[in-house]
């Protein structure tokens, strides 16, 4: 009997965050909502990863109204969220309170799967989000952040596999943010996977080098059971590969079996088609694939925000020095998988070291903390030269860095106060307090003099109250 493969649907996060800064709205995806879930896709990644700070920052959007929304016209398909591990959607760690209620709402505002990484594939910086995910009833999906570095090897990744495993997640993927994964690698990697666990094993790729879709092929001949792709005006470049001939090509063997609606995918698609022109300022200036990639090892995001950020210092004609001295400064921080949040304290760090004309004369604050130990463990020991740089006589931590959180929600309910109509809008002002505050108060407070003028047109007055309730 043939073999289902299955298809996991980015358009509605990583294939935005990859092409077009994260920019896409909730009403540019309403209209094929419908459509959408009756292709057969497995599930639908739409939240989570940027997304979240993106709809508050950029889009003035409650992030979990579009949660909210999707979840109303998607009836069929497993929604799903991309969640980093302690660090939740931001940068660093959390303490477990915010992590644990922030789960748990996502969960019932919508969210089916969760799947759950950690830059470092530090296993303390997972245990907390698997147990709390389980607790309230998610598919939790373990992530094996992929990365190619001398201490990178096959057994290590099986052994944090195996702790993924240990922990009870339901399903392991093997996220490839930068493209870097080969048939040969993917072959392998999902061959020992479907040896050691009796697990679905699903492969997430980017198509920046133009390796994804043959080490897609690869691992499904390897047994894999789920591929993530998206729609072909949102796929390649560092966007995943396209759904079209991936399932057109496997629906070519006999031995495996795809159930997807292709004309509805094709309808679809003509309406990302006009979507992405309607974001031709934030698309990524990438034409093709980029091979560089495979050598400074950045991940999709991160390449178009690197050529924004040069481009705001006027300092684009640095971007090849950048790209060179990335992988320096990465091997000197001991080969993390460069994946939010340590692409970002390689990549800031690297960007410094080049502008500042001088290596680690500027320290940023993240850099800093990342030598200490509270990101986790790097996968190699950290060159004692930066440390000693870094760090001057303190010494690096040894514990799980959640360990040393306090449990912050009292104090955060009552520093945002009235502002936080919902458990939601708390949870918005603890992961990003200045975004969401910003947010929050233009959501609120803009609402109440709205209500107020057609209450009494005649009062000019703003009322006393701060904020009215949400409807
Ligand atoms: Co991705």
């Amino acid at each position: 009997m043939a073999r289902k493969i299955e298809f996991m649907d980015t358009t509605l996060r990583d294939a935005h965050q990859s092409l077009l800064a994260t920019r896409m709205k909730t009403s540019e995806m309403v209209p094929v909502l419908e459509e959408m879930d009756e292709v057969g896709y497995r599930a639908f990644e739409m939240w989570g990863g940027a997304t979240f700070d993106s709809c508050m920052r950029y889009l003035d959007e409650d992030p979990w109204e579009r949660l909210k929304t999707i979840r109303k016209k998607v009836k069929n398909t497993k929604l799903q969220m991309l969640l980093r591990g302690q660090n939740i959607l931001g940068y660093s760690n959390y303490p477990d309170d915010v992590l644990e209620l922030f789960i748990k709402k996502a969960i019932e505002d919508g969210i089916d799967v969760i799947r759950v990484f950690d830059a470092l594939n530090d296993p303390r910086n997972l245990q907390k989000s698997i147990e709390i995910a389980k607790k309230y009833g998610a598919h939790v999906q373990g992530a094996i952040s992929y990365t190619t570095s001398p201490v990178h090897t096959v057994e290590k990744y099986m052994e944090f596999a195996k702790s993924l495993v240990d922990m009870g997640v339901d399903s392991i993927c093997i996220k490839d943010m930068a493209g870097l994964l080969t048939a040969p690698m993917a072959y392998e990697m999902v061959k020992e996977l479907k040896k050691r666990f009796s697990l679905p094993v699903e492969l997430h790729s980017h198509f920046t080098t133009g390796l994804a879709d043959a080490a897609y092929y690869a691992a499904i001949e390897a047994g894999a059971d789920i591929v993530d792709t998206a729609t072909s005006a949102l796929a390649y470049g560092t966007s995943q590969p396209a759904v079209e001939p991936f399932a057109t090509m496997l629906k070519d063997t006999k031995e495996l079996k795809v159930e997807l609606d292709m004309k509805k995918i094709s309808m679809i698609n003509k309406h990302f088609v006009k979507v992405r022109e309607n974001h031709k300022d934030t698309d990524v200036s990438l034409k093709g694939i980029d091979t560089r990639v495979l050598e400074a090892q950045v991940p999709g995001g991160m390449l178009s925000n690197l050529v924004s950020q040069l481009k705001s210092q006027n300092a684009l004609s640095r971007y090849d020095d950048v790209m060179k001295e990335m992988p320096r400064v990465r091997k000197e921080l001991g080969y993390p998988p460069l994946v939010t949040p340590t692409s970002q304290v390689v990549g800031v760090q690297a960007v410094l070291n080049v502008l500042s004309g001088e290596r680690y004369k500027i320290i940023t604050n993240e850099t800093k903390k990342y030598v200490k130990g509270m990101y986790g463990k790097p996968p190699a020991p950290i060159d004692p030269d930066v440390m000693k740089r870094v760090l001057g006589d303190e010494k690096p931590i040894t514990v799980r860095p959640a360990d040393l959180l306090e449990p912050a929600l009292d104090k955060l309910r009552e520093e945002i106060g009235v502002l936080a109509q919902s458990e939601e809008d708390l949870l918005s002002y603890a992961i990003f307090p200045q975004v969401a505050k910003k947010f929050l108060e233009k959501k609120y407070v803009a609402r109440i003099k709205v209500d107020f003028d057609i209450v009494d047109e005649n009062e000019k007055e703003f009322p006393d109250v701060t904020v009215y309730p949400a409807s």
